[in-house]
């Protein structure tokens, strides 16, 4: 078994990647810890809840960070929709989450796994940094981080520099990238150049017929729309499934090696994540950035997760 801990800011994408880790048979996800992001923090965390009942799953969600560390909360709700799960209607209240905040979660059970976890981070960093500002060590002691942000080349999806993830929280981004920890990196351009779902791509993961395969093409409605009308794409894309998708499983990605830093400016100078492909700056790599993606091996993976 391999352990897992996955922090989200839980709406249509990242319950579909909550759904492939779940239902991993070889993973045992030790805890999911909850952010502010897509949606405010109560809803991010019901729609975790929901989606580990919907899995027949038994991890612990913890509520974590309300708010960025430093900047204003602005949620996606016009990407994901209100509920972030697509408004269509989920009985996405009522369930309880675990005790403890998040940031104590994250080192407890990081630390309590030291060398044999992966962290896998699906919203922006504010748990994260926060856990590592607490407690430094736990660079040392999470196996490797995978981290869906940012943008390992091409345009983003908040501002034309910025993806949604980075830009949300910059300063929390700026402390775990300069963590120490082995990290991995799936920017959105990973996403939307392997990861769309047009309507027969999206129609044909639904006619496998179970309710994990309807529900994680249904609550993509919202982003469905959007996608098609803001991001110029012919379907919904599954930013955090294909993350997800490289830590379950490293080979379905080509990677390089690269120092990454993380803007923390305003306007267009927020939340980029400048790539120094040419290592100009002479200083060390510490980001394994994806660079293309096996679609098929992506596709099958999501297929069985959901069957
Ligand atoms: O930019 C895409 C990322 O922002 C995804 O994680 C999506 O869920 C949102 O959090
Ligand atoms: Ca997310």
């Amino acid at each position: 078994m391999r352990n897992f801990i996955i922090d989200t800011d839980t709406a249509s994408d990242d319950a579909v990647a909550l759904v492939m880790a779940l239902r991993q048979p070889d993973i045992a996800v030790k805890a999911i810890t909850v952010a502010a992001g897509n949606v405010p923090l109560p809803m991010a965390l019901q729609n975790a809840l929901y989606t580990v009942e919907l899995c027949g799953a038994d991890a612990p969600v913890h509520a974590g960070c309300a708010k960025p560390l430093l900047r204003e909360l602005e949620t996606a709700q016009v990407v994901h929709g209100h509920d972030g799960m697509g408004d269509i209607g989920l009985a996405l209240q009522g369930r309880r989450p675990a005790d403890g905040h998040a940031a104590d979660v994250l080192r407890d059970v990081i630390a309590a796994n030291a060398g044999d976890i992966t962290l896998v981070t699906l919203g922006p960093l504010t748990n994260v940094a926060l856990a590592l500002l607490r407690e430094p060590a736990l660079a040392r002691q999470v196996s490797r981080c995978y981290i869906m942000g940012g943008i390992g080349a091409g345009h983003g999806n908040v501002t034309p520099t910025a993806e949604f993830n980075i830009w949300m929280d910059p300063e929390a981004a700026k402390i775990v990238f300069e963590s120490g920890m082995n990290m991995t990196m799936v920017g959105w351009d990973i996403s939307w150049k392997y990861a769309t779902f047009d309507a027969e791509q999206a129609d044909e993961i639904r006619r496998i017929g179970t309710p994990l395969a309807e529900f994680a093409v249904d609550i993509q409605a919202t982003l469905a729309e959007f996608s098609k009308t803001e991001n110029a794409l012919p379907g919904f894309d599954l930013p955090d499934p294909i993350a997800m998708a490289a830590a379950i499983d490293p080979a379905i990605a080509e990677y390089g090696e690269f120092r990454v830093d993380v803007t923390t400016g305003e306007g267009l100078e927020r939340g980029m994540t400048v790539v120094d492909v040419l290592g100009v700056t002479k200083r060390k790599p510490q980001m394994r950035v994806a660079a293309s993606a096996d679609r098929q091996a992506f596709v099958d993976m999501l297929k069985r997760s959901v069957s």
